[in-house]
């Protein structure tokens, strides 16, 4: 009986340029929050040379792109997402050499990589905002969006908009006796894009980084971006709190805050100066939220604006077969071609995805499997391929300056909320990546201080422990990275759900399909949601199996198949 031999983690030349589809159409999404990755100056924090000497590990794993979160000059109150210096490096990352060297090695390997681009706002210490807080008439005063209060005395702030966590989003500033908008935390604040040179100024920093060879940009908050011009109050609703499909909450609709028309516009011109940047095709990617067909208003009615958005809802899928079903319904409908979705289960921001699967390794892998094999582009979080645990940290002891925005939220809220996808204090999403048994989980030096210590599981859970396990979560990462990378199908392929005669709801079946005919190549992915066995028909008659989440390589399956509890099977029929 013929089996399928092992195959090398690389992505093979043929499948790569087999479809005309545009690169990131096909890629694969590695996020690596660089403090958190790998230190290689012994400071406790992950840096970029860190990330350099993990790169060959990356190209195994068969991972095609890598987005890094900001490492750009910052003060880091919020890690980051507070720039101080667009064009600078933070000394604690490295510098602008190593960012060079970083993009360079990237390339090297074949690989592409994606920088985090804060569009929205600047820290409070950038020097624009240090020049427009100076005085009302200072040329930079409309850099930034500064209002009278209301009265009585301008005491109250000028209307009654929230920011995105809930609190008021206006914050006084005594000097000048005006109120300035922050979206976020208050030491971030908005900068105000009805400013022509402010939008001049950013589309510059753009051009910057896509001239110094990166492949991407990764766009923060981006549905903040626009603000009602007259500054409306927002109507009032009923939402404590923001979900997947919609971003209202905390009593009262974004409408003038989020998904602001103008922001549509803005994605569209932004794709036409990054479509006009010379050299090889880039992509946008914008961290925008609510409902898909919302959210699709942003990659434009022609296709012409952000070429990708973060579609969050996946990671509140309900784990059964009728809820992946329905998510897939949902995004071929508003995704439909040339759009494309996106799939992420887990950020910086968010809990693990382990969190939500309750540890469970059999439900994780068959989640890379839907991730790996839907239509879309895959958005792994660090860790994630090998199962890496989320972490119970007390707020009090939070250094994500949101666990400090929250601190009055008692732990058992935070940890009711959690479970419902909401994190109070992100340091437990963050934790050190868990390379070896051994000091610090083989992130830094044993005589060093990680930022944040290692999660205490990490002497069994590890990427050594894993990478000659066949059965280990890695070890199905790589495998379902190569099964992708050479197959045209996967990559870029039409998908089908499919409908099995005899067969309960928990089993979710699709086919992957590129090109007619003889020439065609098609998969079929089958999903067994529940812990029980099922035994089912496979649609095509003597179907080879390829590859179980469960089982590794799998002998010829013939007509049926047993598909054990959470099993998925990839199978490419005759
Ligand atoms: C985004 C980032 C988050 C950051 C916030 C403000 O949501 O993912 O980490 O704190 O924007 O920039």
């Amino acid at each position: 009986m013929e089996t399928t031999p092992p195959r090398t983690p690389r992505r093979t030349a043929s499948a790569r340029h087999a479809c005309e589809l545009p690169w990131w159409k096909r890629t694969t999404v590695y996020q690596v929050y660089p403090r958190s990755f790998a230190d290689s100056n012994a400071d406790g924090v992950g840096d970029l040379r860190g990330v350099i000497s993990k790169l060959d590990y990356l190209h195994d794993l068969g991972v095609e792109t890598l987005w890094l979160s900001p490492f750009f000059d910052s003060p880091q109150a919020d890690f980051g997402y507070d720039i101080r210096d667009h064009f600078g490096i933070s000394a604690e990352y490295g510098s602008l050499e190593d960012c060079r060297a970083l993009i360079d090695e990237v390339h090297a390997r074949g690989m592409k990589i994606v920088f985090d681009m804060v569009l929205n706002h600047t820290s409070n210490e950038h020097p624009w905002f240090l020049e427009s807080r100076r005085s009302r008439d200072s040329p930079k005063r409309d850099y930034y969006i500064w209002r009278d209060g209301r009265s009585p005395g301008g005491r109250a702030p000028p209307n009654n908009w929230r920011s995105m966590l809930g609190r008021r989003g206006w914050h006084y500033d005594r000097a000048t006796g005006q109120w300035y908008w922050a979206s976020f935390l208050s030491f971030q604040p908005d900068l105000n894009y009805r400013n022509p040179e402010v939008k001049a100024a950013m589309l510059d920093v753009v051009r910057h980084w896509l001239g110094e060879g990166v492949d991407g940009l990764r766009l923060d908050i981006f549905n903040a971006l626009f603000k009602d011009a007259a500054f409306t109050d927002n109507p009032r609703s009923f939402r404590p709190v923001p979900t997947e499909d919609n971003p209202d909450g905390f009593f009262q609709q974004a409408l003038h805050t989020l998904d602001h028309a103008d922001t549509f516009e803005f994605a569209r011109e932004l794709r036409a100066v990054v479509d006009a940047v010379p050299g090889p095709s880039r992509f946008l990617v914008g961290e925008v939220f609510g409902a898909p067909r919302t959210l699709r208003r942003y990659c434009g009615e022609a296709a012409d604006g952000l070429h990708l958005v973060f579609l969050f809802k996946a990671m509140r899928v309900p784990f059964s077969g009728p809820g992946v079903r329905a998510l897939i319904e949902e995004f071929e409908r508003d995704f439909p071609e040339p759009l494309c979705p996106t799939w992420v289960f887990g950020n910086h921001d968010r809990p693990r995805s382990m969190h939500r699967l309750g540890n469970h390794t059999g439900k994780a892998k068959l989640l890379a499997l839907l991730q790996l094999t839907a239509r879309g582009v895959p958005f792994i979080y660090y860790g994630e391929e090998i199962g890496m645990p989320h972490a119970d940290i007390p707020a009090e002891h939070g250094l994500d300056p949101v666990a400090a925005h929250f601190r009055f939220v008692p732990n058992w809220i935070a940890r009711r909320l959690r479970r419902s996808g909401i994190l109070l204090n992100r340091d437990e999403s963050r934790l050190p990546m868990q390379w070896e048994a051994g000091a610090h989980a083989g992130f830094s030096h044993h005589s060093a201080t990680p930022w944040l210590a290692a999660h205490a599981g990490s002497a069994e859970l590890n990427v050594a422990a894993q990478t000659h396990d066949p059965t280990s979560m890695l070890s199905c990462y790589r495998q379902l990275l190569a099964l992708r990378n050479r197959s045209v199908a996967l990559q870029a392929g039409s998908v089908t759900l499919l409908d099995l005669a005899h067969t309960p709801s928990s089993v979710v079946a699709f086919r992957r399909q590129h090109g007619e005919g003889d020439r065609a190549e098609v998969v079929d992915v089958y999903f067994n949601f529940s812990p029980r066995d099922v035994r089912i028909e496979l649609v095509a008659p003597h179907g080879r199996a390829l590859f179980s989440t469960l089982r590794g390589t799998l002998e010829d399956a013939g007509t049926t198949l047993t598909l054990r509890g959470y099993e998925g099977v990839v199978a490419s029929p005759r």
